[in-house]
């Protein structure tokens, strides 16, 4: 077996849509066995039937990431099936809604730190032990940007991606000793479903839109391949030496 993935199994979450199916391509196509998680039962079962046909190994579960009781299911699976994980790719994930803060409610506050921050935060709660019982791996949270700097409309976003970006600098302290790496990845505003979605939804899509790239400047908005490179070096060896880092990938954005 060949590739910068070669013997190592990845669970991915989101990994139906987005950025969570391309990091599952790629890493298959680096070697990695992939087991997808989503929501989204059909979609998420072409992605991997896609990785499959290409001669990747593969597989789709469907999973609620806010479901500890399913955690344990998806995760026993993995072990029976591939025998070990890893590598876990947090990659689930629901945007902000664009509720301004003062209309906002505590449901909408709930729903979207219980999908992105509570569902990272069981992510890494079941994944890790195994990890650390083998000697190691490679746990990769997707923050945003959004958790480093913030955004109107999107508060409950926001603090659950800050979450996310404090989650994985404690865990990757707590679990550096076990051999367990936790590092979260940053993406700027990237083509995917999500972001089309807000375009899409708004009154003024071409508008935000254009008020959007301008706000990168490397003047375009990104495309999934360019989060999931980064993803692969991190669950790769080649990252060996990095744990709880802030990988920002976002054409500038932060920079300005
Ligand atoms: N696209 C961007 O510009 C961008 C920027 C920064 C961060 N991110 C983050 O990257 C991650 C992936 O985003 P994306 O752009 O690929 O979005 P996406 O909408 O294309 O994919 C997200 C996937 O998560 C799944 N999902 C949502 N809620 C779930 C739940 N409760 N349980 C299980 N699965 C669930 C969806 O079904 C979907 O397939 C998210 O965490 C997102 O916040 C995205």
């Amino acid at each position: 077996m060949t590739g910068r993935l070669a013997g190592k199994v990845a669970l991915v979450t989101g990994g139906a849509s987005g950025l969570g199916a391309e990091s599952a391509r790629r890493m298959a196509r680096e070697g990695a066995a992939v087991v997808l998680t989503d929501l989204q039962a059909d979609a998420g079962q072409a992605v991997a039937d896609e990785i499959l046909a290409a001669g990747g190994r593969a597989a789709f579960l469907p999973h609620e990431v806010t479901d500890e009781a399913r955690w344990i299911e998806v995760v026993a699976w993995t072990v029976e099936r591939f025998g070990r994980i890893d590598v876990l790719v947090n990659s689930a994930g629901v945007g902000s809604g664009g509720q301004p803060i003062l209309e906002a409610t505590l449901e909408g506050w709930r729903r979207i730190t219980a999908i992105n921050l509570d569902g990272t935060f069981l992510g890494v709660r079941h994944v890790a032990p195994l990890m650390a019982a083998a000697g190691g791996g490679s746990i990769i949270n997707l923050s945003s940007i959004l958790g480093k700097v913030g955004l109107p409309g999107a508060t409950a976003y926001c603090a659950s991606k800050g979450g996310v970006l404090m989650l994985t600098k404690a865990a990757a302290v707590e679990l550096a000793p076990l051999g367990v790496r936790v590092n979260s990845v940053h993406p700027g505003f990237i083509e995917t479903p999500m972001v089309q979605n807000v375009f899409r939804e708004a009154d003024n899509g071409n508008e935000r839109r254009d008020l959007i790239i301008s706000s990168h400047p490397l003047g375009r908005l990104g495309v999934p391949r360019e989060i999931a490179d980064a993803i692969v070096f991190l669950a790769s060896d080649e990252s060996s030496f990095m744990t709880g880092s802030e990988v920002v990938v976002d054409g500038g954005y932060t920079a300005v």
